[in-house]
């Protein structure tokens, strides 16, 4: 028998990290792009709690912010690293076999319409203690040629969740929620829907003392709060027309306090919280393009089980499925999308997609530290 060809098996290894505005932890994932994009493997850290307090008051104006923004960027990245290390020793990958790292570093301020967006990190200092070249500040440039900067992951999303026949949403339930419309033959659209985690988090913290609602199951003893969830919903934010994003300068805990009259049961303050995000979310996806034949959710919101009926309910006669059914792991989307973006910059190809962000035109996002 005549021999094979021998192609040649050319490896594409990416590292993305993630952390993301809920602060829970750090998502570091192993990615492998020489075909189809392949999540080959994962791993998370927690994020300490004395840096979960310093980061959240990063997020406002503060005393001596130069500072303590360095200091707490410096710490963060260390966290990478050994998230970054802990992931190569359990696939047994070493840091020379790794074309690049994409870091997305910790969001503390994003006004795109001021002209900036601030991710707190350090890639020369996760170049040298990894020792593998990163790839850093990808929503920047997109700001600069115009655009929010945000979101980023639809064009991963097309890549791995787009279908030539089903019209399919992607709806990513993180800090805040996102969606990405993928209709066939249409363009791509994706934008912030509204807060997820970040209300919900920060009044189970406040209120029941445990970090997040665990399924949903503390909003789903309460009742929805009519008044306030209408209050809630007047915020400009759910009116305006994408291209648009958000994040805790639009949703937090103080703007919360402004929206309650003060007398309501803490567990249906929790419930009408899920209900905003299920609502916005599901108003959205309608808005624009209408209902798709599937919906797949993802981030960590898509664990809340409350929460995903809700969504559903809003969405009748619409698949609604975590992204896992199709083979993409929805805890890991976004390291992934980092990791794939990382990938684009190193092959000098465009990342964002000008009718999601608004940007005039496509361009290559980040800049690289190299090894
Ligand atoms: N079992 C669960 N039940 C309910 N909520 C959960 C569960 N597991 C995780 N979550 C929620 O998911 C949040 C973390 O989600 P994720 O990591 O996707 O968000 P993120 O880090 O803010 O990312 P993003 O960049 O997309 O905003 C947690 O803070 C928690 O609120
Ligand atoms: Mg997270």
């Amino acid at each position: 028998m005549a021999d094979q060809p021998r192609s040649k098996i050319v490896s594409e290894l990416f590292i993305g990290i993630m952390s993301g505005t809920s602060l829970d932890g750090i998502d570091v994932v192993l990615a492998d792009f020489s075909a189809a994009p392949r999540l080959l493997a994962s791993h998370s850290i927690p994020m300490p709690q004395d840096l979960v307090a310093q980061l959240l008051a990063l997020n406002t104006p503060g005393f001596d912010d130069l500072r303590l923004a360095q200091e707490a960027s410096v710490a963060v990245t260390r966290l990478y690293a050994e998230a970054t290390c802990a992931l190569l020793d359990k696939s047994a990958i070493t840091a020379q076999e790794i074309q690049a790292i994409g870091c997305h570093g910790q969001t503390v301020r994003h006004r795109p319409q001021d002209g900036y967006t601030l991710q707190l990190q350090q890639p020369a200092l996760l170049a040298e203690l990894t020792g593998i070249s990163v790839a850093a500040d990808f929503r920047s440039r997109d700001i600069a040629a115009g655009g929010q900067g945000a979101p980023l992951v639809p064009a991963f999303h097309q890549c791995v969740l787009g279908d030539a026949q089903e019209h399919r949403a992607v709806l990513n339930l993180g800090g805040i929620a996102n969606v990405t419309q993928l209709k066939p033959g249409a363009p791509v659209i994706g934008f912030d829907t509204g807060p997820a985690n970040i209300l919900m988090d920060a009044w189970c913290q406040q209120h029941s003392k445990q970090r997040f609602d665990a399924h949903g199951a503390w909003a789903r003893s309460g009742q929805v709060d009519g008044v306030l969830l209408t209050r809630c919903l007047s915020h400009p934010f759910f009116a305006a027309k994408p291209p648009k994003s958000c994040g805790r300068e639009e949703f937090s805990l103080a703007w919360l306090t402004t929206q309650l009259g003060g007398k309501e049961a803490t567990a249906d303050v929790q419930a009408t919280l899920a209900e905003l995000t299920a609502l916005s979310a599901a108003s959205a996806i309608k808005a624009w393009y209408g209902a798709p034949e599937r919906l797949l959710l993802c981030g960590g919101g898509a664990r809340n089980d409350f929460l995903r009926e809700r969504i559903a309910l809003h969405l009748p006669g619409v698949r609604v499925e975590r992204s896992d059914v199709l083979g993409v792991p929805g805890d890991w989307l976004e390291a992934f999308a980092f990791a794939w973006l990382a990938y684009r910059l190193w092959h000098h190809l465009p990342g964002n997609l000008p009718e999601v962000t608004g940007a005039t035109g496509l361009r290559l996002l980040g800049a690289i530290y190299p090894a």
